[in-house]
């Protein structure tokens, strides 16, 4: 392949991507397995921190806790530790629908294809989520073809004291380009510690996650609801303008 048509070519997968995952799968599949009313919700959970028993892990159970007294199914993978590498922009995955790094993103793609909403919590590093979940949100968001539209995204940011706003809309924008609902709370999805176990002392952010869970499970159920009465939404073919000539 010449130079240019390869530039070209991760040109087009880079802006049609997100939008392709929406717009040409047509979410047929999704319709059949919604409307099996007899299945179980799914939420899968992802903790980008490195530490174990941190902050967002506090904050990210006490959602699973009302997760699990709805009788809602979760899965909790903590991403901080593992070695993930950045999207080197190959395009790789546009014929292969998986990453050509083989590693942990690929292994929780259909664990997020089979999910019902995505709660996505990270530790806030200098007023953004950290390095290793974005590596791991942008090539899991740009590697998969499933459709993910109407899947239910909540973010959560925990931070000692600032940045949570921030980080917060940047979570949401993973959810936003790609037709998922945004999951809200009583505030912006935010707990404040420092040292591992601080955050159970953050009465309020703890709230808020119990709040976060059930509006999640609420919004997963009405949409469900929903897609059995009215189908999803018409998808028109996707429009790309680059603006580069
Ligand atoms: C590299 C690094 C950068 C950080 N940047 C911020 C920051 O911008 N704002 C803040 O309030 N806390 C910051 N912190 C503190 C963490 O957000 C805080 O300790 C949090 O509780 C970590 O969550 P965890 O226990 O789940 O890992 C930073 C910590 C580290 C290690």
């Amino acid at each position: 392949m010449k130079r240019r048509d390869f530039i070209k070519s991760v040109l087009t997968v880079a802006a049609l991507s997100p939008l392709a995952n929406n717009v040409a799968n047509a979410d047929s599949k999704n319709v059949i397995s919604f409307s099996e009313k007899e299945k179980t919700m799914k939420v899968l959970i992802i903790n980008g921190s490195p530490r174990a028993n941190g902050n967002t892990s506090i904050a990210l159970q006490e959602m699973d806790k009302v997760f699990k007294e709805e009788k809602i199914e979760t899965e909790i993978i903590q991403i901080g530790m593992q070695n993930i590498r950045g999207c080197i922009a190959c395009g790789n995955c546009h014929e292969r629908g998986k990453c050509v790094f083989n590693d942990i993103v690929n292994e929780v793609a259909p664990k997020f294809e089979q999910a019902d909403g995505l709660v996505v919590g990270t530790p806030v590093y200098y007023s953004s989520a950290n390095a290793t979940l974005l590596a791991f949100l942008q090539r899991l968001f740009f590697s998969t073809r499933f459709a993910k539209t109407m899947k239910v995204g909540a973010g959560v940011a925990v931070a000692r004291r600032g940045g949570i706003t921030a980080t917060y809309d940047e979570l949401n924008k993973f959810f936003g380009i790609s037709g998922m609902p945004i999951a809200t709370g009583q505030y912006w999805n935010g707990v404040h510690g420092m040292n591992p176990g601080e955050a159970k002392e953050d009465a309020e952010g703890l709230q808020q996650m119990r709040t976060l869970a059930r509006n999640m499970i609420f919004l997963m159920k009405a949409i469900k609801d929903a897609k059995d009465k009215y189908g999803l939404p018409k998808k028109e073919d996707g429009i790309v303008t680059n603006f580069v000539r």
